[in-house]
């Protein structure tokens, strides 16, 4: 009798094993998501963790000395603030966590970060904003941070209106050559145009090469090819996307010239639901310039989604985004010196 209930109890034992085997570790594997070795504009896009990626209208930068890809945008789940990931391929995203919460400021959006390799210093501009004489959005101005690891904590320095204009949306173009920064930020009352400032040598503030460029209106997105700027914008619409339209100049500080919208074949006449956030070069290919879109769907949740596309320059020097269900690295043609990632 005893030896049968000795067997039972092992039995038992041996069922409570099994079953805390795979009762907790199930759902914890079939959080691993299956490596990505594409993009799918405006699908799911998990990070190591298995869980969405919370990281909006930011841009991404390659730290060539750590062979990573760092990227940062507003992480609009709690705490609210910037978040950042990093990568080696650019499809599969670790999140290093919230690397600046905004604490008490009211509008934190927009991110952006240079890393200045000189000083080994990695600095965030950001829109910041919050209510003014009764007016959201009133506040308008520009938010510098800093780190000194791409993981942050970042520590804001700074906030005011680049040279006393209002300053809401904001991109960001880092010249290759130069190594100088620029800032496009939708201008004025209210977001009458886009103004284009120049940084300083150290990145830490806005200089007084600031120049109304005339162009309309948020999410400025500039790349640079055979000499011309190319400079995409929304319009104004909020969280609603509308048509996108594309600007050239032969100089980052203009004359700019207005040339229509880049999104072919866009039925919805909405930039394929998106929004334009930034363009990265991308390294180790040859003319890889990666359009990096939020799609909002109506506010800005932390569940919106991204379209990352890739931007064709023709051979007539016109900007095209063209859809893909899905897509990766390999339209682009290799360089012949790749970064060793
Ligand atoms: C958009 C802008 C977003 C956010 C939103 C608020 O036009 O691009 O960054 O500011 O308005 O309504």
């Amino acid at each position: 009798m005893r030896i049968k209930n000795l067997h039972y109890l092992r039995s038992f034992r041996l069922t409570l094993i099994i079953l805390s085997i795979f009762g907790l570790s199930l759902p914890v594997l079939s959080q691993q998501p299956v490596p990505y070795n594409s993009f799918k504009p405006g699908g799911e896009w998990l990070d190591n963790n298995g869980v969405h990626i919370d990281c909006h209208g930011g841009n991404i930068i390659y730290v060539d000395s750590l062979k990573t890809f760092f990227w940062y945008g507003e992480h609009r789940g709690e705490p609210r603030g910037a978040s950042c990931y990093s990568s080696t391929d650019l499809y599969n995203w670790k999140k290093e966590g919230v690397v600046v919460e905004k604490g008490d400021i009211r509008i934190f959006e927009r991110p952006k970060v240079v890393y200045d390799e000189s000083a080994r210093r990695y600095v965030m501009w950001f829109h910041y904003d919050g209510e003014l004489d009764g007016r959201n959005y009133g506040i308008a101005e520009v938010g510098v941070a800093v780190s000194n690891k791409p993981t942050g904590p970042f520590v804001v320095q700074n906030h005011y209106r680049p040279n006393g204009h209002e300053s809401r949306d904001i991109g960001m173009y880092i010249d290759p050559g130069t190594k100088k920064a620029y800032i496009g930020y939708a201008a004025d009352h209210v977001n009458r145009t886009i103004r284009m400032v120049e940084l300083s040598a150290d990145y830490l503030s806005t200089t007084t090469n600031d120049v109304d460029i005339e162009a309309h209106c948020e999410g400025p997105g500039i790349l640079k090819k055979n000499g011309t700027f190319y400079l995409l914008t929304s319009q104004c619409s909020g969280w609603t996307p509308n048509p996108g339209t594309y600007y050239t100049a032969s100089a980052i500080m203009g004359p700019y010239t207005s040339q229509g919208s880049p999104f072919i074949g866009d039925v919805g006449n909405n930039s394929f639901n998106s929004q334009p956030c930034y363009i990265f070069k991308i390294p180790g290919y040859k003319d890889a310039y990666l359009y990096m879109g939020d799609r909002w769907n109506g506010g800005g949740h932390p569940e919106s989604q991204y379209v990352f596309l890739p931007i064709t320059i023709t051979a007539e020097g016109k900007m095209e985004i063209h859809w893909h269900n899905e897509w990766d690295l390999s339209l682009f043609t290799p360089e012949a010196r790749r970064p060793n990632r």
